[in-house]
């Protein structure tokens, strides 16, 4: 019954029919203790279908998952003692107050009145609403509400914490809010994350693995870094040359690291490459021994939305790629 202690969840083939209709389709994956594991996909993909088999509220149909050491299936009870679930729609009680609403949580999972108040507290100053503690919560925020919605969640100390889009809907600010209280458990604790997004910069910035899941399926996964290596050409490399661009484009063309050369118009060169940060002081090098000099260069790297549509042939959510442009002689990389 018990799986091996350093994985908090493990699934075997696991699968959801629903009639004749699979929407989990024979998925295995493994996240070790301690993860942020990242499910992405399209509407429909199986995400929250997967998730809330995990978490027993719905029994597979076929195929096993173990979380926190036991089989969702057969101890259930165990299961849910041992996980937090933060649902997709606010589920706070807008009639209590913040605390009222972590307290009956911890009465709940059958915690003293003392573990509750010092738990409580402790996790209240963690996502911030100290101050408004005891404040009916139909006076929060969006964003208020999904954080105390996450200390409510944490009451039990679970091993393990489920998000279902812990920030669709939350204004840009308040999407920030929950990004540092994540980052903020990932560092500080223990607790493993599983967590489900649309949203890519979320999946980047906060997920240690992402599994890209399609049609009940995964059809990825990995690291960020490793999910965008996986995919040829990912680094796209604009440069302008001082003098002669058409024999600067013949002579990088053989290079190692560059796939394609393509002239831009101007004095302007395209180049895409396998590993753009490996490029560019050899193509820098390169030019300089040939008497030419470069003006300006800029690598635009390919993001986890390109990824996504590498694998699925379809885009997830418009999201503009981050570009990180050097000017040479100016020297300081810059966002733009
Ligand atoms: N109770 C159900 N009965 C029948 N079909 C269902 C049921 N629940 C989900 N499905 C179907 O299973 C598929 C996967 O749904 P699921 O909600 O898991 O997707 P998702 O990846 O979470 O999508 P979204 O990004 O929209 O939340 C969909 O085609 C959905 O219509
Ligand atoms: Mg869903």
């Amino acid at each position: 019954m018990m799986e091996p202690d350093s994985l908090a969840i493990q699934t075997k083939d696991l699968t959801k029919r629903f009639g004749a209709f699979t929407a989990v389709d024979k998925v295995n994956f493994e996240v070790r203790r301690g993860e942020v594991f990242g499910l992405l996909g399209p509407n429909g993909a199986g995400k929250t279908t997967l998730v809330r088999m995990l978490t027993t509220l719905i029994p597979p149909s076929g195929g096993q998952a173990f979380v926190a050491g036991f089989d969702v299936a057969r101890y259930p009870r165990q299961v849910r003692e041992n996980i937090g679930v933060i649902p997709q729609a606010l589920t706070s009680d807008l009639d209590l107050t913040g605390w009222e609403n972590v307290d009956i949580y911890g009465e709940f999972f059958g915690l003293s009145r003392r573990e509750r108040r010092e738990r409580g507290h402790r996790l209240l100053h963690l996502v911030g609403l100290t101050e408004r503690a005891n404040d009916l919560v139909a006076t929060y925020s969006g964003g208020m509400r999904r954080r105390l919605e996450i200390a409510r969640g944490l009451i039990h100390s679970p091993d393990v914490l489920f998000l279902d889009e812990p920030t669709i809907g939350l204004d840009p600010q308040s999407r920030r809010a929950v990004h540092d209280l994540l980052e903020t458990l990932r560092k500080e604790s223990e607790i493993t994350i599983s967590l489900t997004t649309h949203y890519m910069d979320e999946a980047e910035s906060l997920c240690d693995r992402i599994a890209i899941v399609d049609g009940g399926k995964i059809i990825a996964m990995d690291t960020p870094v490793g999910l965008k290596s996986m995919v040829p050409g990912a680094d796209r490399i604009d440069l302008v040359v001082e003098k002669n661009p058409d024999a600067i484009a013949e002579m990088l063309r053989p290079m190692p690291y560059l796939r394609e050369v393509n002239r831009d118009g101007g004095n302007r060169l395209q180049l895409s490459s396998n590993d753009g940060a490996h490029a560019i002081p050899k193509i820098l090098e390169a030019i300089d021994a040939a008497g030419d000099r470069v003006t300006s260069i800029t690598v635009q790297k390919l993001s986890l939305e390109d990824v996504f549509i590498h694998y699925t042939g379809r885009t997830l959510r418009d999201e503009p790629a981050k570009k990180v442009s050097m000017f040479v002689g100016a020297g300081m990389p810059q966002q733009r």
